[in-house]
């Protein structure tokens, strides 16, 4: 496993759209073992492939309770099949924005459908952080940050507050 380089906003590969993957083969497991293991190291609880440049429709997650066991999650060609009308607020973060969090209101539960890692395909609704953290990486997917529905004031802190971040481990 290899820990991949991370990309942070405003890089422009970050806006492009994922395609989608043709079959799950060694190959999408190879990229989905270095994307978890970058995950973790950096750490996070989800990573789309495009955060480390590679515009195709994967994500990994492990939204387990920290000192729980390790449980990854794979999702290769991602949909969303239903939502509910009721919208609920969380605290939201990214590693492709680094240090930066702020509040977004997203449906609160999700029925999604995707191929595991195994390439066998899998349907169920999230909810709670599960719904949270797979919308917000499947926005990756489409090219869309959490930053983006905030307002253009806030957007610019968050950019700013990324250079800074990025300065700082430059010189570091
Ligand atoms: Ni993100």
């Amino acid at each position: 496993m290899a820990i991949l380089p991370i990309l942070t906003t405003p890089d422009p590969r970050l806006k492009m759209v994922s395609e989608p993957v043709e079959a799950v083969t060694d190959e999408t497991r190879k990229l989905m073992d270095d994307m978890l293991e970058t995950m973790y190291d950096a750490p996070g609880i989800g990573l789309a492939a495009i955060q480390v440049g590679i515009a195709k429709n994967i994500i990994v997650m492990d939204i387990s309770e920290a000192g729980a066991p390790a449980a990854p999650r794979y999702f290769v060609n991602p949909e969303i099949l239903e939502s509910v009308e009721e919208k609920k607020p969380y605290e939201e973060g990214c590693l492709s924005v680094p240090e930066y969090f702020n509040v977004i209101d997203r449906p609160e539960k999700v029925k999604i459908t995707y191929l595991d890692y195994n390439g066998e395909r899998v349907t169920e609704w999230a909810e709670g952080l599960y719904a949270v953290c797979i919308q917000h990486e499947m926005d990756h997917l489409k090219g869309i940050l959490f930053i983006d529905y905030l307002s253009r004031m806030k957007r610019d802190q968050a950019l700013r507050k990324v250079r800074k971040v990025n300065k700082m481990n430059a010189s570091a």
